[in-house]
């Protein structure tokens, strides 16, 4: 091969990795950015990035396109490691015709995806964007549909996560939409259908982009994002981090990560760590740290609908589902936004072989009616839903409140949850003792001479009767109450035996999931 190929190839290539310029990348770093090629550099493992279609060119002919001609076209792609585990990514370059998406860029992220497929790992896109390629109209268009058949196709046999670093407008955000986490950087991402102003246009509503479609927007008040990070470098690690719990696939299970975490561990903090007044707070999260490897756990949703928590930890080196009630916020009841939040998150982790704690103290559905109109029927549903037909191994230990029919869908040993422990606070009832006596007593305790002391006496009844977990444990609704200290120790060996589980559902093309 002449030293001219060789020159005139890797000339081409080094003004592919400069994009649009210095210019442009001095502007894209000014913002507070970084360059497409550098996310991608930060994201992988060092060294490991292997470029594909770094000299592909759009093809337009329009609007002067024919002398605009950029190796690569506006976005990067290829596939590398995290943690020595391939992952395939792209990342748009916003200093490219402003990340803009065109046929061939279109055509390049589908190749990655195809590949990601048929290799059986993770996709990463890096989104940065001004949307579809407005001299390319409906090529681009095309080129987008082409990608969000590809993320459904992909949805549940690979991971996929979407980070927003730009914009991110228009039809374009459907992708992120369907991938399973979307991460979101503080002040310079944003998302949006139609932008402030076209609202403007249509509803005479006055809003900026951060309030209509930043991260915080995002991940506190419409729930389309699941982690907001302060920077770029930050966003990244926060990606390898999460992917570092899930298997690259939906036929592999998770990694397992050795753990110098004692696993007979106990935590005596435990034992006097749920009050026993039921409408005491407390911070759930302070308890499933306690019960993880390391104390650590990867918060999903951490603004959005916090009466639920979700996230990942590890127990005895495994990667586990947490779903739990959070006491400290709306009392840990369940509404739309939680029961959504949550369902999401058991299929997800359905999905990828990643089993579920269930961590339960929940007074139950929230009254009034903005939830029922808002539909909770159809969306508490989802949740029920959600873990009746999960097949991976379930444990429930219920702390505290299991009221009504949140006890139901709160991983109840009714819907082939496999493991059901309760602490010795634990109440299970229809409802609780004050509304159970109110309905069951309303004439005793009008017609007494002091109904408030006949109400605390009926109350206290109750409570002796029912507002413990012995009677659900008596008929086999409970395999066990447990000494709070004992969690994690419990925990391990739950899952351990359930390792080898294997549950399947009937054959049918796909479930109706009251969407
Ligand atoms: C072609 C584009 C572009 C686009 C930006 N550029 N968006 N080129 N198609 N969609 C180019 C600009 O012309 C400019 O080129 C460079 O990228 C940087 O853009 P600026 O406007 O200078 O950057 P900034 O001020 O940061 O503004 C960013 C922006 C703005 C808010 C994203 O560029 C913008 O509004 N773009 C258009 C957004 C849009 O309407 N897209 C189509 C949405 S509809 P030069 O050469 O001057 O540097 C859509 C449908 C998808 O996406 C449907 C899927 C089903």
């Amino acid at each position: 091969m002449g030293n001219d190929v060789l020159g005139r190839v890797e000339e081409r290539l080094a003004k592919g990795r400069l994009g649009g310029g210095r210019d442009k990348i001095d502007r894209q770093h000014a913002q507070g950015k970084l360059t497409a090629r550098e996310r991608i550099e930060q994201f992988l493992d060092e060294g490991s990035f292997e470029e594909t279609d770094g000299l592909v060119e759009h093809h337009c002919t329009d609007f002067g396109m024919g002398e605009k001609k950029i190796a690569g076209d506006g976005v990067v792609t290829g596939h590398g490691r995290v943690d020595g585990r391939p992952v395939f990514v792209f990342a748009q370059d916003f200093t490219v015709f402003g990340g803009s998406l065109s046929e061939s860029n279109a055509a390049k992220i589908c190749k990655i995806m195809d590949l990601a497929m048929k290799v059986g790992a993770p996709v990463v896109g890096l989104n940065d964007s001004g949307g579809a390629r407005i001299q390319e109209g409906v090529g681009s268009l095309a080129g987008y549909a082409d990608i969000f058949l590809r993320n459904t196709i992909a949805s549940g046999v690979v991971p996929q996560i979407s980070a927003i670093m730009g914009p991110c407008a228009g039809g374009a955000v459907y992708s992120p939409a369907i991938t399973d986490f979307v991460f979101m950087v503080e002040e310079t991402a944003y998302m949006f259908v139609t932008g402030p102003e076209v609202i403007k246009t249509v509803t005479h509503e006055e809003v900026t982009m951060e309030k209509l479609g930043g991260a915080m927007t995002h991940n506190s008040v419409s729930g389309v994002a699941h982690f907001a990070s302060r920077s770029d470098t930050e966003c990244l690690a926060s990606m390898r981090r999460l992917l570092s719990f899930l298997p690259s696939n939906n036929a592999e299970q998770p990694p397992v990560v050795e753990t110098s975490d004692p696993l007979d561990r106990e935590i005596p903090e435990l034992d006097h760590f749920v009050p026993s007044d039921p409408n005491k707070p407390y911070d759930i999260v302070k308890l499933i740290r306690w019960a993880a490897d390391d104390g650590d756990f990867v918060q999903i949703h951490e603004h959005y609908a916090k009466n639920i928590v979700v996230g990942f930890i590890r127990i005895g080196g495994r990667s586990v589902g947490v779903i739990a009630n959070q006491p400290a916020h709306l009392a840990g009841v369940l509404d739309i936004n939680a029961s959504v939040k949550g369902a999401r998150f058991v299929r997800f982790c359905d999905a990828f072989n990643i089993p579920l704690w269930i961590v339960e103290d929940v007074p139950g559905f929230l009254p009034g009616t903005a939830q029922e109109w808002g539909g909770i029927i159809r969306h508490g549903a989802k949740l029920l839903y959600a873990l009746a037909e999960a097949t991976v191994p379930k444990v429930t230990v219920i702390t505290r409140k299991a009221y009504g029919g949140a006890y139901c869908v709160m991983g109840s040993k009714h819907i082939r949850t496999d493991v059901n422990l309760a602490f010795p606070t634990a109440e299970i009832a229809v409802m609780g003792p004050h509304g159970a006596v109110n309905i069951l007593y309303r004439q005793e305790i009008q017609g007494a001479k002091d109904a408030d002391a006949k109400r605390a006496e009926l109350v206290a009844e109750y409570q002796e009767k029912f507002a413990n977990p012995f009677v659900a444990a008596e008929k086999g609704y409970i395999d066990g109450v447990v000494l709070p200290r004992m969690l994690r120790r419990k925990l391990i060996a739950a899952f351990a035996m359930l390792s080898t589980k294997r549950d399947t559902m009937p054959t049918k093309k796909h479930g109706n999931i009251p969407l």
